[in-house]
């Protein structure tokens, strides 16, 4: 393959001028070209919305949407709909949801749904001179905004608190208007940024009516991914007896002892919290992906309040006192039942409809839900069978259907790798033996 050569004008090319591009460039196969085109929606207006959502698009890129079923939230039980590429997630998910639906269910509260967002700023005078500027006009700042806010206001949101902070004292002369909102059952990104674009526009204009006190420079205006006070925590309790049989050589309290040992090992230490936090997140990322919301935020958000305390830690945290068991989650998340992707991406407005069209909150319940269930999932496999087991046996799934097996030869190869090591080439040879007419030994 040839370097690609530069190209202007890109975007504004067709679709098919833009494969073309590709093509050459790539010197993609028919076969790759056949996969490109024949993944595109066969109804030309849904194809517009999925071509829409970002830009220079040549083909949709599927991945599955899955149910797990059996989780009892609050009461109330619930088909959680999830969207993620690793096999073995929705599996786990369903089975944590079945088995807690016996044990009392999921307990999932929201503490707050605070956001955040800040307009960074210099200044050449004294603060004292920026505070007397920002309190005499903080007045006529909020009435500026209304036109804005009048809207979140009636749906229950808008400005909570404003305030100047002084920055980093690295940074010479730097500020910030500090500001934080609710925005109802919106994401509200787009809400929060053009508050703070206009907040810092009229403020720089108040600035300059009030010169020669200082200079006042915008840096950037823009919502913060860190929202600490959005948070929702989510948890399971039960007698440790509940635990009796999910391993033949653990009693339901070694079980138990077994799982808050695992969980305190990721409180102490960073690399196991990663991979601990991790599998949350395999169970949040897949609903909020499901119903349209911003994974990156929250991931971020997550790991940033995982170490809030200077360390990386655990997101869970998990208790036996006597033989009572209580593993919960706490963790930030900012998301939208309104707006955004929800309304416009047919299968996220599908995702809501599932869970019976919820509001911000109680979106935040059921997506903290599924990650304390693939939670619960992870530390069981791993303080009892291991987790290659259920992995592999998804993973011969999905190898026995890329390998094209049939049902009877799908049996057999089950049977034959239950006690086998999985991997790609081994299923190619039992198949290609069986196909032969040699059966493996
Ligand atoms: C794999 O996707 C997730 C786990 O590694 C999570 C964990 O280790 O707790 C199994």
């Amino acid at each position: 393959m040839q370097p690609y050569e530069i190209i202007n004008g890109f975007s504004r090319l067709s679709r098919s001028e833009k494969v073309s591009w590709l093509e050459r460039q790539a010197g993609l196969s028919g076969e790759i070209l056949r996969q490109i085109n024949g993944h595109l929606h066969p109804d030309p207006e849904l194809q517009e919305i999925y071509g829409e959502i970002s830009e220079n698009t040549i083909s949709n890129y599927f991945l599955p949407l899955g149910i797990a079923p059996n989780f009892l939230v609050n009461e109330r039980l619930l088909a959680v709909p999830m969207v993620i590429e690793e096999s073995s997630v929705v599996a786990a998910a369903s089975h944590a949801a079945k088995f807690w639906a016996r044990h009392g269910g999921f307990h999932a509260t929201v503490r707050d749904t605070v956001k955040v967002g800040q307009v960074h700023l210099t200044w050449t005078g004294s603060p004292e001179q920026l505070e007397k500027i920002f309190d005499d006009s903080r007045k006529q700042l909020l009435e500026g905004l209304k036109p804005l806010t009048l809207r979140m206001e009636n749906r229950g949101g808008g400005i909570r608190e404003m305030e100047l902070r002084q920055g980093s004292r690295a940074i010479p002369g730097y500020y910030q208007l500090f500001v934080t909102f609710r925005t109802a059952d919106a994401m509200g990104a787009n809400f929060i940024n053009s508050v703070l674009e206009t907040l810092a526009r009229d403020l720089r204009e108040l600035v300059e009516q009030h010169l020669p006190a200082g200079e006042l420079e915008v840096v950037m205006s823009i919502l913060s991914n860190y929202t600490p006070e959005s948070l929702v925590t989510c948890q399971v309790e039960s007698t440790a007896e509940v635990f009796n049989g999910l391993d033949p050589a653990l009693s339901g309290e070694d079980f138990a002892r077994k799982f808050v040992q695992a969980i305190e090992i990721a409180e102490h230490d960073p690399y196991r919290a990663v991979t601990h936090n991790k599998g949350i997140f395999n169970g949040m990322d897949a609903v909020i992906l499901a119903t349209g919301n911003d994974f990156r935020a929250v991931e971020a958000c997550g790991h940033a309040y995982a170490a809030r305390k200077g360390q990386y830690t655990s997101l869970s945290r998990a208790e036996l006192n006597g033989k009572r068991f209580k593993l919960t989650l706490e963790v930030p998340l900012a998301v939208g039942t309104v707006g955004g992707l929800t309304g416009t991406h047919p299968m996220a407005r599908a995702s809501l409809e599932i869970l019976g069209n919820p509001s911000a909150e109680g979106l935040m319940e059921v997506i903290a839900t599924a990650g304390l269930a693939n939670h619960f999932s992870a530390i069981r496999s791993l303080v009892t069978t291991g987790i290659q087991k259920g992995h592999m046996k998804m993973h011969l799934g999905n190898i026995l259907r890329q390998l094209g097996a049939s049902e009877d030869e799908s049996r057999q190869a089950i049977a034959h790798f239950s006690q086998r090591t999985v991997s790609h080439s081994e299923v190619r040879d039992f198949l290609e033996s069986l196909r032969m007419g040699n059966r493996p030994v």
